[in-house]
């Protein structure tokens, strides 16, 4: 019997994917309405392709949520996914991973195996986890085994993602790899053992810092086209090929987790004094924060264009979530241009197809039609845009 700690957005359907292959499972979490949710077969995360019939078919049967720790003794191997939250330093806050871990380290026993899935700064499973467990269950690592394996989903997607797409997964120690391996084998078809766990949180954390470092090049690459007056999207069109894969330009990177993995790699280095090892992960996490005040300097010029007094022209960001079509506004790049165009004191408005507008004005926005708006900036399209129609971008 597996136990599965934590079953939000990436748990809940990995859960869902083992109880699937006839593992029973044990899920744990603090959200008690969730659990009660999930044992009558109802699926919290509708939004989730797949989910709903998964949760139907196992809630209260193969799958079984609890709140209690103690529900999950029997298991004999552990998939933690909790949240880790980096702090306003960067700095990653484990309160809720330790949390959890001690929780588990309390119920493990001998012969048992541990796998996180939350994404880490490499080394922490080796380090703190192993100490948490150790501590905990009195045990010593060969008496409870311990590995990582990278979630790698794309919400809305997880199910298809759990069953076609590459995971890795690596112990701290050979056996503890082997063990998790033959494990996860049974419900992951695309399994890749790997030499270590610290390997594994590599691989997960330099995903996030490619497509952090790309996003800056396109960003960067954008400014200049726009300086030199060509049309950067005609330019990427034609540069890309097998060996040329120039990003879209954005207002910036968020989400949970693109905009924080390169942190984990540049603090690691700076934290030993070694600045120059991680000067490019930082210079892009730089050059894409500071898009949101390249744009909010282009949403003004293009205000001053309006016949009326700058604090009268009505501005609408149209788009805050932090991707197009995901209704996520964790470290939103479009929601802190609004933030940063308000704190200026012009007349900022918000629309959102995905927000309605009492949701708006909670975000401390007022909502408005695009159309009767003087000045409107796409987020997505990154346009600005005149009502009377002319095209600024
Ligand atoms: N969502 C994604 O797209 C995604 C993709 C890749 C990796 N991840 C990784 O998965 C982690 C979890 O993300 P998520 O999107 O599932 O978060 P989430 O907020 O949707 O869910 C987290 C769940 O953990 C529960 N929880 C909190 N503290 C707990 C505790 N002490 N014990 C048991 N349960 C507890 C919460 O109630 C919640 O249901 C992330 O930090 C990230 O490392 C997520």
């Amino acid at each position: 019997m597996i136990s599965v700690v934590g079953l939000g957005k990436a748990g809940l359907p990995l859960a869902a994917v083992i109880a699937d292959s006839g593992l029973k499972v044990i899920g744990v979490d603090v959200d008690e309405e969730k659990c009660r949710m999930i044992n009558n077969g109802v699926n919290p995360i509708p939004e989730e392709k797949g989910l709903d019939d998964l949760i139907r078919k196992h809630g209260g049967k193969n799958l079984i949520a609890t709140p209690n720790y103690e529900d999950a003794r029997d298991c004999t191997a552990f998939i933690i996914i909790v949240p880790l939250f980096v702090d306003e330093n960067y700095n990653p806050d484990f309160r809720i991973l330790e949390s959890a871990l001690r929780s588990v380290g309390k119920i493990l026993k001998r012969g048992d195996l541990v796998v996180v899935e939350t994404t880490l700064p490499p080394m922490t499973t080796e380090t703190l986890v192993r100490r948490w467990l150790e501590e905990e269950s009195g045990l010593k690592l060969g008496e409870f085994y311990l590995a990582y394996s990278p979630e790698r989903i794309m919400t809305g997607y997880s199910i298809s993602r759990l069953r076609e797409f590459p995971k890795v997964i690596g112990g701290v120690d050979e056996k503890s790899g082997k063990i998790a391996y033959e494990l996860y084998r049974k419900f992951i078809p695309n399994l890749h053992l790997v030499s270590n766990a610290r390997t594994a949180e590599f691989i997960k954390v330099i995903e996030g810092c490619y497509r952090d470092v790309n996003v800056a090049l396109a960003n960067e690459l954008f400014k200049i086209a726009e300086d030199m007056g060509v049309d950067f999207y005609e330019a990427r069109k034609y540069a890309n090929h097998e060996y040329c894969h120039i990003h879209e330009p954005s207002t910036g990177v968020g989400g949970h987790c693109i905009p924080v993995y390169p942190w984990f790699l540049i603090k690691l280095a700076e934290r030993k004094g070694r600045f120059s090892d991680a000067k490019l992960l930082r210079t892009a996490r730089e050059i894409n924060d500071e898009m949101v005040k390249y744009w909010a300097d282009k949403i003004v010029l293009a205000c001053m264009k309006v016949n009326k007094p700058l604090s009268e022209v009505k501005i609408c960001i149209r788009g805050i979530t932090f991707r197009e079509g995901v209704k996520e506004i964790y470290h939103s790049r479009n929601l802190a241009l609004a933030k940063l165009l308000k704190d200026k004191g012009l007349k900022i408005y918000v629309y959102d197809d995905l927000f309605t507008l009492e949701e708006v004005e909670r975000l401390g926005f007022k909502w408005i039609e695009p159309e009767e708006a003087d000045v409107v900036f796409d987020s997505f399209k990154l346009k600005i845009t005149h009502n009377d129609g002319s095209l600024k971008y």
